[in-house]
């Protein structure tokens, strides 16, 4: 195997426009920036995404506390605009585990966040940097959970919020989510990416203060997913886990955790071999980040039609991927593409272990069953598949995916009569069969 590139790139000296410690740098030339004077996305030389940098990487040593704010040595700043969030379970499902074939599996539900997804994690800093920055008018493109969190955190911080989504293409429980929590929901004749576009354009025109996670500051909260895995891992088995799984959409969490990793590295508190494997999963109709990875692409290539149902990933053009590709390539990892049948299969045997997820966040264990099937994931490896946003974010996929209800008289006796018709099982290759229907 190549020796894997786990260093953080870009020199490690502290600039003189630091502040305490903190700065940003130019993943492409490596030029480095104040962290909070002035609103940049990206590097004003070459474009290329920009990673925020610290004096000191984190060692567990220094983390205390629960959530996110138990990872701050590792953080901007001290605190944040908090509901709190974080502290997500890693839960057991030993029957999943035994039938896919791992030693160990375990699902981190990111779906228990206050707003129901991982985004949580990237607002309470993001959100807390625009206070920093003082801007008034906070905005995002989304396919609809970045717009829940953006919604609540916004609200948190008496500050207006702007989201732009997807006309039709957004699952009802975001939409609601940003309804009420205040903000304005403009709806775009367009996909994701072509919401992403025109509100990178208010922002360069100062009309907003940007959070998709094109926003650095955004990935430094979830990177707290990765560090959180890690300790709760190593709790249990007494080792980290082999390979991490999790869908991909823009890919910013597939960055945030390869930071997480390599900040550990840098700091010794992680060894190189240590480093789980990242592993992407995308849609088959949305999966730019596979194509770039299966075919040794330098950059993904932009896909104008997408779909899938698991809309929060339907993607195509993952701004992240000049940060996500070598985070896939240098911790050994893989990408991978499901249909959208095997998200539902996933959903539903999650489900049957009392876990419940929106389809974009089953794509993690789509993915996993198809590379075990492949081989291309070992019987002995220790996985932790992240499951991204709650059930109840897409209600209508999970009614789909479910059981229908039965209508029944109203009358004891004939209730009774009807539960002695015969449970019939329409699915069948899934854990314990699909009981979809019943025969009167
Ligand atoms: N899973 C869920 C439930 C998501 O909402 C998203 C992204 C992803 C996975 C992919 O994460 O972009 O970091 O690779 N949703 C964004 C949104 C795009 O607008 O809510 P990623």
């Amino acid at each position: 195997m190549a020796t894997l590139d786990l260093q953080l790139g870009g020199s490690q000296t502290v600039p003189e426009d630091a502040d305490d410690g903190v700065w940003l740098t130019c993943i492409e030339c490596g030029e480095t920036f104040a962290p909070f004077d002035d609103v940049r996305y990206t590097c004003d030389d070459c474009d290329g995404l920009l990673e925020v940098r610290y004096a000191d990487s984190p060692t567990f040593d220094d983390f205390e506390g629960r959530g996110v704010w138990r990872y701050n040595a590792a953080l901007p700043f001290e605190e944040g605009v908090t509901l709190p969030e974080g502290d997500t379970p890693l839960h057991r499902v030993p029957d999943l585990e035994e039938d896919i074939g791992v030693r160990n599996l375990r699902i981190k539900h990111e779906g228990m966040n206050p707003t129901g997804s991982f985004k949580d994690r990237g607002m309470t800093v993001g959100v807390r940097v625009a206070q920093a920055v003082g801007v008034d008018r906070l905005a995002c493109a989304s396919t609809g959970n970045t717009s829940a969190a953006l919604s609540a955190y916004g609200a948190r911080a008496n500050l207006e919020t702007l989201v732009l989504l997807p006309s039709g293409k957004v699952a009802a429980g975001k939409v609601a989510q940003a309804s009420l929590h205040g903000a304005r929901i403009l709806e775009v004749d367009g996909n994701f990416d072509a919401c992403l576009d025109i509100v990178q354009d208010l922002a360069s025109r100062g009309e907003a203060y940007l959070l998709n996670s094109l926003n650095p500051f955004r990935l430094e909260g979830q990177k707290t997913i990765g560090f959180e895995i890690l300790e709760r891992f190593y709790e249990d088995e007494g080792r980290f886990p082999d390979r991490i799984v999790l869908p991909v959409g823009n890919a910013g969490n597939t960055a945030a955790l390869y930071k997480a990793f390599r900040e550990l590295v840098q700091s010794g508190a992680l060894a190189p071999g240590d480093v789980p494997k990242l592993t992407g999963v995308q849609a088959e109709g949305a999966a730019p980040m596979v194509e770039a990875i299966e075919n040794d692409l330098e950059d993904t290539k932009r896909w104008d039609d997408v779909e899938t149902r698991a809309t929060a990933i339907r993607i195509g053009n993952p701004v992240n991927a000049p940060k996500a590709l070598p985070g896939i390539r240098n911790t050994g990892g893989t990408a991978v593409a499901v249909s959208d049948e095997r998200i539902t299969e996933a959903q539903r045997d999650l489900a049957e272990q009392g876990i419940g997820v929106e389809p974009a966040s089953a794509a993690s264990v789509a993915g996993l069953r198809k590379l075990r099937l492949s081989g291309e994931i070992d019987p002995g490896e220790d996985v932790v598949c992240l499951t991204t946003g709650h059930l109840l974010k897409d209600p209508e996929a999970a009614a789909e995916a479910g059981a229908d209800p039965e209508p029944v008289p109203n009358d004891t006796d004939k209730v009774l009569k009807h539960l002695q018709g015969k449970r019939v099982s329409l699915g069948g290759d899934g854990l314990l069969g699909k009981v979809l229907g019943y025969v009167r």
